[in-house]
């Protein structure tokens, strides 16, 4: 595998998905990770990330010059590249003009380039200004003397600019080209996934018994049929439906996994989390709140049930590094990683797809023979319209939501769009209009829709204004309490795809 070290940039996952694209395993661990804890792992390779700190900064990530003795080569990326330099007897310093964005780069011969002149994306406010002993420059720009180094003979390289980034061009062409000086297997496919995961859940449950959480959505329905095949009978997959479905959702799932080779569980529990949520308006608080109520009804049907040894879940890499694994900054704290609360009454949770990407367990679904209706279902999250509900929630709200929201998606599957994530959102805001002849003050609504392939960066969906204006028309007419309607045009960044 390939092992990237991540020291805090922006655009780590982007690695790790280009590492992958090339069909090779590769994992993001945080810079501080023991160079004996890297030496278990015999990595292939090692990719240093870029990061938001100047390697002269009192508290700057750092780490043992030993890394560049293994004789593991290693690609650093911006800081990466800088910290490379700086630890190896080179020199950084303060540039007079900053790179940032698409930025032409000259390149020379090296083992990683096969072009002369091209686009890169540069964002860097340090140089490398002396090239450690041993090393070659291979790449300049206008400001920038040391756009790549590199040491062939240690198999050591460094690029100031991301070729992780789409706007570098031939960007995953760079990537492919150090996964091949390291000699890394292109053998990451999901149908060995698929195999050796099944394989090694069989081996580790044995006998036991398993409980899934399933939420209907692509993830849980690929780690339910995941676990289905390794362990069949053993599985029972308990569906809570905490009353922030969206509208007709909770019958709909019960409906497709009503024929599952597997034991399905409806638990009806909307007034039980409606009394937790109540008054509650802050997001984080929401999401704990969901989080540990999931686990305590989980609890109680386990008992039900007899004894149950695990508890499975279907968590994917994202929510993992976006609730904060590394030293990226925690964003949200998604309910089924950072709600978590400290005690859980089972063996041991097991996270099937803890290390999969969005698009990979879509793959892996296909693989396992799942519906294309099911697999390429658009994201909803677990704990549901309960953040699409800004400030606190009430049935009231639900059910404006609810109607307005199936509206909206009604419309969209009418007009054959496709974004990748698209809903309603209650805001908290009222405004003034006039209905008839009277004054209204109600409710605004907004829409979100976005086009995303991994979910962490997404732009929006152009709809259509005549679109739009017909979904406007019916929303305002069709769902009371709703005088307003507004279409959300960020991206993300700087936004983020849900309100909370
Ligand atoms: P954001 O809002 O972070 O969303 O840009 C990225 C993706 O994650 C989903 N999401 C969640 N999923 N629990 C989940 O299971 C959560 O707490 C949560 N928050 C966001 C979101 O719908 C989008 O697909």
């Amino acid at each position: 595998m390939i092992l990237v070290l991540d020291f805090g940039g922006q655009y780590n996952q982007l690695i790790a998905r280009r590492v992958r694209e090339q069909g090779v395993y590769c994992e993001v661990k945080n810079y501080r990770l023991p160079i004996k804890e890297i030496l278990e792992i015999a990595p292939e390779g090692i990719i240093f990330t870029g990061g938001p700190n100047s390697v002269y900064a009192g508290n700057a990530p750092t780490l043992s010059k030993e890394i560049f003795e293994l004789g593991i080569p290693v690609l650093g990326i911006c800081y990466g590249c800088q910290l490379m330099a700086n630890l190896l007897g080179g020199e950084v310093a303060t540039c007079e003009i900053s790179e940032y964005g698409n930025t032409t780069v000259n390149y020379s011969q090296s083992d990683l380039f096969e072009q002369n002149k091209n686009i890169a994306w540069m964002s860097h406010t340090d140089y490398i200004s002396k090239i450690p002993q041993g090393f070659k420059i291979t790449a300049i720009t206008e400001n920038c003397p040391v756009a790549a180094m590199e040491n062939s003979e240690r198999k050591l390289y460094a690029t100031q600019f991301h070729p992780e980034v789409n706007h570098t061009v031939n960007g995953s062409h760079i990537i492919k080209r150090f996964l091949d000086i390291c000699n890394a297997k292109y053998d990451w496919t999901m149908e060995n996934y698929a195999q050796t995961t099944i394989n090694s859940l069989r081996e580790k449950i044995g006998d036991g018994r398993v409980l899934l959480a399933l939420s209907g959505g692509v993830d849980s329905s690929v780690a339910a049929a995941l676990l289905s095949k390794a362990i069949g009978k053993n599985l029972t997959c308990v569906f809570v439906d905490h009353g922030l479905m969206r509208k007709n959702e909770g019958d709909e799932i019960e409906e497709a996994f009503k024929n599952f080779p597997v034991n399905f569980i409806r638990v009806n529990a909307g007034e039980r989390f409606l009394g937790k949520l109540a008054a509650i308006s802050d997001p984080e608080e929401k999401r704990k709140i969901i989080g540990e109520e999931f686990i305590r009804v989980f609890e109680e049907e386990s008992k039900k049930i007899g004894t149950v040894d695990y508890l499975a879940q279907g968590t994917i890499y994202p929510d993992i590094i976006e609730s904060g694994t590394g030293d990226a900054a925690v964003i949200k704290s998604h309910h089924n990683v950072g709600g978590l609360p400290d005690c859980v009454d089972f063996k041991e949770i097991i996270e099937p797809l803890r290390l999969l990407f969005k698009d990979e367990v879509r793959a892996l679904g296909r693989e396992l023979g799942l519906s294309e209706v099911l697999v390429s279902r658009q994201p909803f999250p677990g704990p549901g319209l309960a953040i699409r509900i800004i400030g606190d929630i009430t049935q009231e709200k639900i059910s404006i939501l609810q109607d307005a929201d199936f509206i909206f998606r009604e419309e969209i599957a009418k007009e054959g769009i496709s974004p990748s994530q698209y809903f309603a959102v209650l805001t908290n805001m009222r405004s003034v209009g006039v209905m008839g002849d009277g004054r209204t003050y109600d409710y605004t609504l907004a829409l979100r829709a976005v086009n995303t392939t991994d979910f962490m960066t997404a732009t929006i969906t152009k709809i259509p204004y005549p679109v739009l204006e017909k979904i406007s028309s019916r929303l305002v007419n069709e769902v009371k309490q709703i005088n307003r309607i507004v279409y959300d045009i960020t991206t993300k960044p700087p936004s983020t795809i849900e309100w909370e």
